[in-house]
């Protein structure tokens, strides 16, 4: 078996497209979607990171602001900016980058944020409504990760799939929209004992670990479907995943590679979230 390799890159693509029509559709109605980035420190990841979100947002048409600050801001002066852009009738969507630094207590952060403009999908109300499978802004990633089951005609019902990593905004959450599509769901994580009785059970595996080419072809049981939401640097310097790609190609049935796996797809759905804030401000 050669595994299909699921294209983000090119479904984040037909995303992106679908989403500039309905910009241009608002933006006819007076409304410029509207995006506010907010950035504490120079980690140069999240610069990176930050920047990509800003160009696509451009590329749509869409408004974005990048709210840059040092390292030394405080709490109470980021709770103030995230006020002032809760209030602003121009700003759709407010995204505080993450990690913060370690003087502010990020669930505060999280937790100020208008849950109407929470396009990450990381404030209380937005997690307990996709709890409970209710209408809200699904966290970008695990968002991204459903979208391209989807795309490939995999339907997780009545299939194991298994999650390692338990993180708030790829773990836990990826394991709940798994659940809610009938999957039956088992979360590994850094103090599971014998990782590979799990993994090689999985008919779709999730791997959000953080640690390079960690899993192999030992890892994982013919005809799996892999989703690899690593993003490392290998001895060479070269970006990859938690999977080693080449090593598993011809035993699982799909895979994601890395880049162009599952990154896109969290820009693209960030995007969607920010158009659909703007359209709710319509209705
Ligand atoms: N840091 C790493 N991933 C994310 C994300 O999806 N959103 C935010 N706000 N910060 C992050």
């Amino acid at each position: 078996m050669t595994a299909t390799i699921i294209d983000g890159k090119a479904v984040s693509q037909k995303i992106k497209e679908q989403v500039k029509v309905r910009v241009e559709k608002l933006k006819s109605q007076g409304v410029t979607p509207g995006l506010a980035v907010v950035l504490v420190g120079d980690n140069s990841a999240s610069l990176t990171y930050v920047k990509n979100k800003q160009r696509t947002c451009e590329a749509l048409g869409m408004r974005s602001d990048l709210h840059e600050f040092p390292e030394s801001l405080s709490e109470a002066e980021l709770l103030s900016k995230i006020d002032e852009l809760n209030n602003d009738p121009g700003i759709h969507g407010i995204l505080v980058q993450l990690p913060l630094p370690k003087h502010i207590d990020e669930f505060k952060v999280i937790n100020a944020i208008s849950p109407t403009k929470d396009v990450d999908g990381f404030h209380p109300i937005s997690v307990g409504n996709m709890m409970i499978g209710k209408e809200a802004f699904l966290p970008c990633t695990p968002h991204g990760i459903m979208k391209l089951l989807e795309h490939y005609g995999i339907d997780p019902a009545g299939k194991h799939a298994v999650v390692i990593g338990r993180s708030n905004i790829v773990g836990k959450p990826v394991g709940q929209l798994l659940l809610q599509k009938d999957a039956t769901v088992t979360y590994c994580h850094s103090k599971t004992k014998d990782l590979p009785s799990f993994t090689r059970q999985a008919d779709i595996l999730v791997a959000a670990i953080g640690r390079a080419k960690f899993i192999d072809h030992t890892h994982i049981k013919p005809g799996a479907v892999i989703i690899d939401v690593g993003m490392n640097r290998d001895e060479s310097g070269k970006l990859c995943g938690d999977v080693d790609y080449a090593d598993i190609l011809e035993t699982a049935s799909f895979a994601t590679p890395v880049p162009g796996g599952v990154g896109p797809m969290t820009i693209a759905m960030l995007m969607e979230n920010t158009l659909q804030s703007a359209e709710n401000g319509l209705s």
